[in-house]
């Protein structure tokens, strides 16, 4: 079995606050402290199949801008999904299954990408973003208990999808074995591996006590199984697999600098992400009836770009 990481986003950063604050209240904890972010998902290779847990962002989504108060800002773009798995050495066509962590658009970005994939998702989650159809397979977890989870579905040998609400109604797990040690893909149970080392949930869950439950099965799993820790949105995320890094609950990882971080405010003005041609509020477009002064969240949906004539949508915020 091959694993590999999914490199999309880097540079990105996390408050403790955020990261740390969903049950004692992020007031108690200090937003000066940061971790670093990044955004990857993950591409099981078992030597029959391949298979991908999440996958990233949408191709036209833009680049955010960071601001001195953010929570959390994913990093900026090092690839988008399939680019990214291209260098990875592998091609959409490839892939039979994907397994879905959960609905958000981090996970879920290029789900549309893949014309031989199966995608597995919690009843919930597929529910929640209207997917029907041959290739959606809705999951059941009718596979009995996996270790000390009590519900589980397998996928392929040494491949299970186990629930784990809380971040989401429909969360999942996703472990896969190989070579006496197990790979846990677990979505956003935590953003960063601080937080399962202070067992400390983060202010994101539509489950507050379901996402308990998760992360105290998580833990206890870990215990008792050599365990490395797949996260979606640190760089430990991919550094542990890098390492082979196995949790040591009672020994964490040394918490690395953010690094410097370039704060830019937006300016209002918008760029077209196919072109290069800059919205500028402050001229509008007079050619095509926008009068100067108009902001860019205000032109009509079907304004185009003045030069390559696509689309608002392919704008990103400068
Ligand atoms: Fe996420």
């Amino acid at each position: 079995m091959i694993i590999k990481a999914i490199k999309l986003y880097e540079k990105g950063f996390m408050t403790q606050p955020f990261a740390l604050g969903g049950e004692d209240g992020p007031e108690k904890f200090d937003p000066t402290v940061r971790y670093r972010s990044s955004l990857q998902n993950f591409l099981i290779d078992t030597g029959d199949e391949v298979i991908l847990v999440d996958t990233g962002m949408p191709l036209e989504a833009p680049d955010t801008v960071p601001e001195e108060d953010s929570a959390i800002y994913l990093g900026s773009r090092i690839k988008d999904y399939v680019s990214a798995l291209a260098d990875a050495g592998y091609k959409p066509e490839q892939v039979s299954k994907i397994l879905v962590t959960h609905k958000h658009e981090d996970h879920t970005g290029e789900l549309r990408s893949f014309p031989n994939a199966k995608i597995y998702m919690a009843p919930e989650e597929a529910e929640a973003l209207g997917l029907e159809g041959d290739n959606i397979v809705k999951a059941d977890y009718a596979d009995g208990p996996y270790h000390n989870f009590p519900a589980a579905q397998k996928i392929a040998e040494g491949v299970y999808l186990i629930k784990a609400k809380g971040h989401t109604n429909g969360n999942s797990i996703i472990i896969a074995e190989s070579d006496g040690l197990f790979y846990m893909f677990h979505g956003d149970v935590t953003y960063t591996d601080e937080a399962l080392y202070a067992d400390k949930l983060s202010v994101v869950y539509e489950d507050k006590a379901a996402a308990r439950e998760t992360l105290n099965n998580v833990r206890e799993f870990i215990r008792n199984n050599p365990t490395v820790y797949l996260s979606t949105h640190t760089p430990l995320g991919y550094e542990n697999l890098e390492n082979l890094r196995v949790v040591d609950l009672d020994n964490p990882t040394e918490t690395l600098p953010v690094g410097e971080i370039t704060y830019k405010t937006a300016t209002g003005k918008y760029v077209c992400g196919i072109c290069g041609y800059v919205y500028d509020p402050d001229k509008g477009d007079p050619d095509n009836g926008v009068p100067a002064g108009t902001p860019f969240d205000k032109l009509p949906e079907d304004w185009k770009c003045p030069r390559c004539k696509q689309a608002k949508t392919n704008f990103n915020k400068a």
